[in-house]
């Protein structure tokens, strides 16, 4: 006879399969072959290809691989659905996401079925977490559709967009593409991984039932080629990626100067840091969500396990013996912790990155029990003596594989986390909320967990710094993704007059007497040698060269220096070394600062309305407009200063969701042409406003508001290298702002050819951009200042903080 206990200790798990009837009957119903959905309608099968189960190995259906031919007939297809769909008023729109959502909700057994056979992520996961946030994405996005015109007043859709989604959230990445796309107006084309196809047409089917008018969603099925073809396409207005940093960056380059507007999500290294008064039961738990969650097939998975010295070992051993208990099998079976990877080659993958780290010298530790030999099936798996610069403790392995590397001061642990070309997500454990939340603002991620790992809402937006690409999904944050300015843009009053100045380089000792202005007197002038404006104070430009400034009547106005890469490079040095602490700077205070330098200028408007006359022959009335209008607008950013709030988002979740607005740090500038002071004040001014250092290149034909502006500058209390100038060749210095690591943005304001060139330039360190060739009136309160400048500044930081016990 045994106890009770010991019938406890000695029970085995049973099998608990999940039946897969009811997605055989469907595939059967198709005869497990598919076209693509192209205009409310499924083509005939062409191409196709194989789609198999990675937990049988065996093939479960083949798709269409798609054609140019197939994007062009589904771009026609959303372009012809756009103007109705756009034109629908937004109740109509918000009843059709709310279909969705419902649509979703009555066939999510069928879902997390067919996801789990198409993927091998296990039932648990599909049914518990993918499918019910594929719902909730359709119900948070039918309330944007309901309150666009009230919330995004002034914005209207983009047009169409090309999504291109991953495998490793199949349905899920799909509901983060196309909900808040529709809710905004836009019609779509998308296109699911090559490994998981399936669920994508089966959404097809129901967004059928629901009535979608044909043309607005189209699915496209295809590998890599068919992706570029979106990609390519002329007729579309916006590509949303996400997937690997490397086809993020073919993606940044191929639309460089299309016009189209981008969103990546891409790869990640994300830490896991666990301080010494953190509650090691709960980080364990935490741990085994975090990287064994998908089987580490998560872009923000938590795959760096960073751990104060003094807890390390207790921690590791605690983790052993979890990881010992882990289940590793069938996804349809529910009683199983994890599922299988996704495919052949990403198991070579993981194989090959984990073979690596052993032989950089790496303690590798896997349980003692065998994954099944069928499909493609690999253990959690547990790295200790990890040197923070080895291969696994800097590339995204995409597997259950988790390096650990400790440290001894929160300092240190912020070094640490921090190491890495990513900035996607963090998490942070330690019963000290001063020490979290202290920690929380210091790690360079879009998304923050505090005690807590791979939470994820509607309501909240989700995406990266760096190299984890731009743009975030979902919660109002994702909205403007979606959405452009509705009003086409008046023509600038001054647009004839940019460019008109000649402007010549030359060596400046050969030519003195052009260094200013001649004196009414008869003296000779008094030399005035430009300079640039560099960590606070004027400085020699690298080569001696001078650019002469002449008015369109052909008088010389004087001369401006001839920045080079060098001079870049010290202005971004500048650039860094203040951007901490002016990020760190209150509010009130970054507001004060504004406000002195406009009080400076206008002491000085008369001289400064004159030297723009004097450059651009705009005539003295529109030139004191140009300086009164500059003046208001730091005015307006001093009021921001302090007003840009972030939010906190209403998540279902006992806590809060902090959407923190950051700096994005140090900013290069393009200013325009035309408007050579309200220009650079208009883009310099909210850069600062919300905490940010930048490199400005003023405008290049009409340089000299910007020299004289270095003194009002110096006047005003403005911390060295928070603002720093460079005169010269704007598209040649912009160049190197765009290649530079060091920079975290580049704003680009000028002709398509510099806007295509920065957009390309970027791509080195994935950085945002904000390039524009469209014509902006800068005199105008709507086009010239205001929140989308603001949003341009800043990144959105989501930090969540559960509480209660
Ligand atoms: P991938 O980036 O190649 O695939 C993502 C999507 O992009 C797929 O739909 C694919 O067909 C498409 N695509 C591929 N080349 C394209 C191109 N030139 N133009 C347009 N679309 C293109 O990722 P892959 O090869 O499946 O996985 C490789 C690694 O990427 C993984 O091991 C992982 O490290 C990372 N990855 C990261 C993801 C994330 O969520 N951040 C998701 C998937 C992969
Ligand atoms: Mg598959």
């Amino acid at each position: 006879m045994s106890t009770v206990a010991e019938i406890f200790q000695t029970m085995e798990y049973g099998p608990a399969p999940e039946s897969d009837k009811e997605v055989l009957s469907w595939l059967g119903k198709h005869e497990r072959v598919f076209g693509h959905y192209i205009g409310g309608a499924w083509t005939e099968p062409g191409q196709l290809f194989d789609v198999m189960n990675p937990a049988t190995s065996k093939v479960i259906a083949r798709v269409t691989n798609g054609t140019k031919a197939d994007v062009d007939a589904a771009v026609a297809a959303a372009r012809a659905a756009l103007p109705e769909w756009k034109g629908l008023a937004p109740h109509a729109r918000a009843r059709f996401l709310y279909a969705l959502a419902r649509g979703v909700q009555k066939h999510s057994r069928l879902l997390a079925v067919l996801e789990s056979m198409d993927n091998g992520k296990s039932i648990r996961e599909t049914r518990d977490i993918d499918i019910p946030l594929v719902a909730r994405h359709f119900y948070h996005h039918a309330g944007w559709a309901q309150l666009l015109d009230s919330e995004f007043a002034g914005y209207e859709a983009i047009g169409v967009v090309g999504q291109i989604i991953p495998w490793n959230f199949p349905l899920l990445m799909l509901a983060w593409k196309i909900a808040p796309a529709l809710a905004a107006g836009n019609t779509i084309i998308l296109k699911p991984a090559e490994f998981t196809p399936l669920t994508a047409l089966c959404f097809a089917e129901i967004a059928h039932e629901a009535g979608i008018p044909a043309g607005v969603i189209n699915i496209v099925n295809g590998h890599g080629e068919t992706g570029a073809a979106i990609v390519e396409h002329a007729d579309v207005d916006k590509i949303a990626f996400t997937g690997s940093t490397e086809v993020g960056r073919i993606i940044r380059k191929a639309t460089a100067g299309s016009g189209k507007k981008l969103s990546l999500e891409l790869g990640g290294k994300s830490p896991f840091i666990v301080y010494e008064d953190a509650d090691l039961d709960s980080v364990v738990e935490g741990v085994v969500d975090a990287i064994w969650f998908n089987q580490g097939q998560v872009c923000c998975a938590g795959s760096r396990l960073l751990v104060q010295e003094g807890v390390a070992e207790r921690l590791v051993a605690k983790l052993r013996a979890r990881m010992e208990k882990l289940r590793v099998g069938s996804p349809l079976d529910k009683a199983v912790d994890m599922g299988a990877i996704v495919a052949p080659v990403q198991l070579e993958r993981i194989r090959g990155l984990v073979q690596q780290g052993v032989s950089e010298g790496a303690t590798m530790w896997q349980p003692s029990w065998a994954c099944p030999t069928e499909g493609c099936f690999y253990p959690p798996t547990l790295f200790t003596d990890v040197q923070p610069s080895s291969t696994i403790a800097q590339v995204e392995i995409f597997g259950p594989v988790l390096v650990t590397m400790t440290f001894r001061t929160p300092e240190e642990s912020v070094a640490l986390a921090n190491n890495t070309p990513y900035g996607l997500a963090a998490s942070i454990w330690t019963e000290s909320i001063n020490l979290a939340l202290d920690i929380a603002p210091k790690i360079k991620a879009g998304v923050v967990w505090v005690n807590s790992t791979n939470l994820f809402d509607a309501a909240a937006g989700f995406g990266g710094y760096r190299e984890s690409g731009f743009g975030r999904e979902g919660g109002r944050e994702g909205m403007w993704e979606y959405v452009k300015r509705a009003h086409g843009r008046r023509a600038p009053k001054s647009a004839e007059r940019a460019g008109v100045a000649g402007a010549a380089v030359h060596q400046a000792s050969a030519t003195p007497a052009a260094a200013s202005a001649p004196s009414s007197a008869g003296l000779p002038p008094i030399d005035r040698t430009p300079k640039l404006f560099i960590g606070g104070k004027q400085a020699r430009p690298d080569q001696g060269y001078t650019r002469r400034i002449v008015s369109p009547s052909g008088v010389v106005v004087g001369e401006s220096p001839e920045g080079n890469r060098k001079d870049i490079r010290n202005a971004v040095e500048a650039a860094h070394a203040a951007a901490k602490s002016w990020a760190r700077a209150t509010g009130h205070n970054r507001g004060q600062i504004l406000y002195y330098i406009a009080e400076n200028l206008s002491t000085r408007a008369r001289e400064f309305a004159t030297r723009i006359d004097e450059m651009t022959g705009c005539g003295a009335r529109r030139a004191k407009q140009e300086v009164d209008v500059s003046i208001s607008r730091l005015f307006t950013y001093a009021a921001w200063a302090d007003k840009y709030d972030g939010a906190v988002h209403s998540v279902p979740i006992r806590g809060v969701a902090i959407a923190m607005n950051e700096p994005v740090g140090v900013i290069g500038v393009a200013c325009p042409d035309e408007h050579p002071l309200l220009g650079l004040i208009s883009l310099a001014a909210p850069a600062m406003a919300t905490g940010n250092a930048t490199v400005v290149i003023p405008s290049q034909s009409f340089p000299l508001a910007a020299t004289d502006f270095y003194s009002v500058l110096e006047t005003s209390d403005v911390p060295a290298g928070v603002i720093n100038i460079v005169t010269g060749d704007k598209d040649a210095l912009v160049k190197v702002l765009a290649e530079h690591d060091g920079v975290e943005a580049v704003w680009y304001f000028g002709a398509r050819d510099g806007v295509r060139a920065t957009e390309l330039a970027s791509a080195s360190n994935m950085k945002r951009t904000w390039a524009t060739w469209h014509e902006r009136d800068w005199l105008d309160a709507d086009d010239g200042e205001g929140r989308e400048f603001l949003r341009a500044a800043t990144q959105v930081k989501n930090i969540w903080v559960p509480y209660g016990e």
